[in-house]
């Protein structure tokens, strides 16, 4: 199943992603996780957009399309895939569907006041990108990644600055893709607010897995 998971900042996307790619055994591919390891890593990639991704700003359509269309043409992405996180804007859009169909769009509704929640408590893992929270999902050990041992700090983006700047990008580039996506008949809205087991649940009989 190729599916993109549409939503504001902190809605749960990359939390539901990491849980629902096993069950649909497709890779979870996630812009912002690739660009934050090409920043840990200093390629040039990372070098390029490390600046515009800490105040909150989008990386331009021509960098993030060719590293999209790049990594679907890998084998593993043959036959499904979760896109976490693009298309952000309707060149994006435009651009994929020019080299790949997908067969539904879950846009992840929440209020504001959710999403302020979810990221002011969000811990990231430097190593393998899982997320945790202060709150919702603590890590058996202060500071330390469940998964694999790494190091859990907090995003850049998530200072108070940088949310209010991509809550804002986010409606004007990013939130016209619900119209354009209902449009065609592909969007499966979910209610994003409950705790994420489930939310799990409610994606599974939204998409009748
Ligand atoms: P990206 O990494 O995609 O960031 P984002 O869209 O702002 O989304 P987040 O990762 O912040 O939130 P999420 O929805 O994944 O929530 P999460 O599961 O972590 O992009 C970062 C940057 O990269 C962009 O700003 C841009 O600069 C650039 N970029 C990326 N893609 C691009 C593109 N296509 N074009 C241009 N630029 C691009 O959950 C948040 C917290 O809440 C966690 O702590 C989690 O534990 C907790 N939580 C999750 N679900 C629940 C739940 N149900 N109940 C309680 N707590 C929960
Ligand atoms: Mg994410």
């Amino acid at each position: 199943m190729k599916l993109i998971f549409l939503g504001p900042p902190g809605a749960g996307k990359g939390t539901l992603a990491a849980r629902a790619a096993p069950m649909l055994t497709v890779p979870h591919i996630s812009t912002g996780n690739i660009f934050r390891s090409a920043i840990a890593a200093k390629t040039p990639l990372g070098l390029k957009v490390k600046s515009v991704i800490d105040s909150g700003g989008l990386v331009d359509d021509e960098t993030t399309i060719a590293l999209v269309r790049e990594r679907l043409a890998q084998d593993d992405a043959a036959s499904g895939y979760i896109l976490d996180g693009f298309p952000r804007t309707t060149a994006q859009a435009q651009a994929l569907a020019g080299f790949s169909q997908v067969d539904k769009v879950v846009n992840f509704d929440i209020p504001d006041s959710g999403v302020i929640e979810r990221l002011g408590g969000r811990r990231t893992c430097r190593g393998c990108g899982a997320n945790f929270h202060t709150a919702f999902k603590r890590p058996s050990q202060e500071g330390v990644c469940d998964a694999c041992g790494g190091e859990l700090y907090t995003r850049d983006d998530d200072s108070e600055g940088a949310v209010k700047k991509r809550l804002e990008v986010y409606r004007e580039q990013t939130a016209p893709l619900i119209d354009y996506y209902r449009k065609q008949g592909l969007l499966v809205d979910i209610d994003a607010r409950p705790n994420a087991d489930e939310v799990v649940e409610i994606f599974r009989k939204s998409l009748g897995l």
